[in-house]
């Protein structure tokens, strides 16, 4: 087996805030004005009438270790403090570190506390598997089922009723309830948690939340309370005109931080190796506690995304079988959002004993997810960001190196029950010159969906709106130059009456207009069940060692009019089958049921907003090139055109990019295509891909290409008649 050289580090400069050691079992609380003075907050404080009063409102008996554990929680000391300043302060911006307790424990003690009498308790988060599995967890802690007074708001599965208090939601899905009701007046307390990730959402919803304050200041008030993981609320406080910071001190162990000797081209690899090291370690390191590591001595590892997830898994799979005698069991467990529920839980489970739990996630349990028996953590020391191009108005996923801050997160996630240890995959060289935070989301985002809402909302000069930190000003032109292409606005810059359409989808604005394009290229049927589809994030499933019979089985559903087709054909053959036997036709056809079920799910919901706007539902029947065309008016700027060296090359800035090899015209090569994602690792890979006819572009854009394809087109021709000869030659 390689060895990859590691080089240990302990307790240096770089990790300070993380190894920092706390071995406290009580939370300490502290008023930001005075830093150096811990103040100890004591349980006796606590309000029995308050106490009383729950107990009668709990419909279930809770579990007496459910009790134990939610009062060892630092936050649990800091109860008393906390609600007092909640009392006091219309905002309260709350500091600390993952695990403290602050996204499961601090919405109950507001409900607890009288707050629920108001209104909704919103808690948003940047995820939707945080938001889901966070509710259903704390529906368990309070003995109630999921849905009923705790429940989750995420795009497509609203799981709340009427009698629902405490509402889990993305940020996402807060900013479109905004667009409905621009005051959220059935809210009492919003909690904007997971501040210091800096999403887009949040960080609108930071500037819609401050104004509708304002505005109920006297009616119905709203309170608003921030909640992060780092320390920099400096810039929040000073934005909600100096709001009391406090910080709950949370626990932390030392841990040992580990590099790599050189840089490592592969870390999947990297961390394979790494994983299974330390799995075997305890067979030759006699200084490893085996009893202490039977209490917790899970594994953490740090990838990118869904891919190289499922790359790791099947790699530990195969070597799985094959560990030295006398090595505990290793348990695999996966967790990106597009996994299903029952599965992601599967990580808070705790591992049996003599075996071993190693989960392979994305940056989700960075903060947003606290998972108990964590000792070792393998940091890939990368991320998938969205990044974009405000040159050309283009989104591109990218796997970029992580920031300090992240490391540190990432690092800190191996401290929390014991002392634990780090890999880093990168060399200390490398860390040192990571980026000190990351840029938030703001920054390097297409914003052209904010200003969609925000012009919906009312708030029409989005460069005086009064954001946290505001967006590039060449990012607002380019998100405004889109959307005047899309025809969501006009000339002046007002929402047209497609514009107001538009919003009101739960769908990306390219999205939205290729739904309302298909109205006009009477396809709806055809387009809703394939942005149903595209919203999943994949409907096959590939099992290890079955690749072959898997691409046999997809040649069924091929078409060569794109991977939008086939999809469609997947999703008709499924309709075709009885409901008892689809379990059955997707087994046998390498389908994943349970993403059917969402997509139909998402179908159904995306029909009734048709419906509600009065748009008709018609089927095109095989007429695919009304489905391209509709393509074409929302993602003009996402074409590209065939090189002679079978590569492709961007239509807006003449990049070079590539089929994905999981697209069904990877082979194919047709001359011009439209892809709905572009991913950049090394290379610039275009997923999603139908072939288009040049020649439709300006037809159905005439805005962005009238002018300008006539040179595009001067230098296709150019381009084939280089290749006739070249053929001719030959
Ligand atoms: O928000 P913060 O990072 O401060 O902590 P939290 O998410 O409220 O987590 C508090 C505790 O709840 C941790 O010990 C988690 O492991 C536990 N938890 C759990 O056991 N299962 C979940 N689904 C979510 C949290
Ligand atoms: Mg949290």
């Amino acid at each position: 087996m390689v060895q990859p050289n590691v080089n240990k580090k302990t307790n240096n400069n770089n990790n300070k805030v993380i190894t920092k050691s706390i071995h406290s079992n009580k939370g300490k609380f502290e008023l930001k004005k005075k830093p150096v003075q811990l103040q100890q907050i004591s349980n006796d404080k606590i309000n029995d009438n308050n106490n009383l009063k729950n107990q009668l409102e709990i419909p279930k008996e809770i579990p007496k270790e459910i009790k134990l554990q939610k009062e060892s929680l630092p936050v649990f000391t800091a109860k008393d403090a906390l609600l007092k300043n909640f009392k006091e302060h219309s905002t309260v911006i709350i500091i600390s570190e993952t695990g403290t307790g602050k996204t499961t424990q601090i919405p109950q003690y507001l409900y607890e506390n009288g707050y629920k009498d108001n209104g909704i308790i919103a808690i948003t988060q940047p995820r939707r598997v945080a938001a889901v599995s966070i509710s259903k967890r704390v529906s368990q802690e309070m003995g109630v089922e999921l849905g009923d007074q705790v429940g989750y708001c995420v795009r497509f599965d609203d799981k709340t009723n009427e009698k629902t208090k405490l509402k889990y939601m993305t940020d996402g899905m807060l900013v479109r309830e905004a667009m409905l009701d621009s005051s959220l007046s059935k809210y009492s307390v919003i909690i904007l948690d997971e501040a210091h990730e800096r999403t887009l959402n949040t960080d609108v919803l930071f500037g819609l939340l401050k104004s509708i304050q304002k505005r109920r200041e006297k009616k119905n008030p709203l309170k608003i309370i921030i909640m992060s993981a780092t320390l920099d609320a400096e810039l929040f406080s000073q934005y909600f005109n100096n709001a009391p910071v406090l910080y709950i001190e949370g626990r932390q162990f030392p841990v040992q931080i580990y590099y790599t000797e050189e840089i490592q081209k592969d870390y999947v690899d990297a961390a394979l190796i790494t994983v299974l090291q330390i799995h075997i370690a305890h067979l030759t390191d006699k200084s490893i506690n085996k009893e202490e590591e039977e209490d917790g001595g899970d594994i953490l590892v740090f990838l990118t995304g869904r891919d190289e997830i499922e790359n790791l898994e099947k790699l530990l799979l195969d070597r799985i079988p094959r560990l030295p005698v006398g090595s505990k069991d290793l348990i695999v467990c996966p967790i990106f959002s597009a996994l299903p529920q029952e599965q992601q839980m599967k990580v808070f489970e705790k591992a049996p004993k003599g075996s071993r739990k190693v989960i392979l996630a994305t940056n989700i349990a960075e903060t947003s997810l606290t998972i108990n028996g964590i000792r070792y953590v393998v940091d890939s020391g990368a991320v998938k960001s969205k990044i974009f191009n405000p040159k050309i108005g283009i989104d591109s996923l990218n796997i970029i190196p992580i920031s300090k801050a992240s490391a540190k997160q990432r690092t800190g996630r191996a401290g929390r029950e014991f002392e634990g240890k780090c890999y880093r995959l990168y060399t200390q060289e490398t860390f040192e010159k990571l980026d000190t935070s990351s840029i938030p989301e703001i920054k390097r985002s297409n914003i052209a969906n904010v200003i969609l809402q925000l012009k919906t909302i009312g708030i029409n000069d989005i460069l005086s709106f009064d954001f946290l930190e505001s967006p590039p000003v060449a990012s607002v032109i380019k998100s405004l130059e889109l959307l005047f292409c899309l025809d969501a606005i006009s000339d002046n810059g007002s929402l047209t009456e497609l514009g107001k359409k538009m919003a009101l989808f739960p769908l990306d604005p390219m999205y939205s207009k290729t739904l309302i394009k298909s109205i006009e290229f009477e396809c709806s049927e055809e387009v809703l069940i394939i942005i149903s589809i595209l919203s999943v994030e994949s409907i096959f499933f590939t099992p290890k060692e079955k690749k072959k019979e898997v691409e046999d089985v997809k040649k069924i559903f091929f078409s060569p009019d794109g991977d939008h087709i086939t999809f469609l054909n997947v999703f008709r053959e499924f309709q075709k089958s009885k409901p008892q036997q689809q379990q059955q036709w997707c087994f046998d056809h390498f389908i994943n049921l349970k993403s059917m079920i969402k997509v139909l799910n998402v179908f159904e919901q995306l029909v009734k907003y048709c419906i509600s706007l009065k748009l008709p539902i018609v089927s095109c029947g095989s007429d695919f090139d009304r489905i391209k065309k509709s393509f074409i008016g929302g993602f003009f700027l996402n074409t590209a055109i065939l090189q002679p060296d079978k590569k492709y090359k961007t239509m807006v800035d003449n990049k070079e990019i590539q089929i994905h090899p999981t697209s069904f015209l990877f082979d194919q090569k047709p001359q011009h295509i439209l892809y709905n994602e572009l991913t950049i690792t090394t290379k610039a890979f275009a997923r999603n891909i139908i072939p288009i006819e040049g020649s439709w572009l300006a037809e159905i854009c005439p805005k962005y290409y009238g002018t300008r394809l006539t040179k595009q087109q001067q230098q296709q021709q150019q381009q084939n008649s280089i290749q006739s000869i070249d053929t001719f030659k030959n």
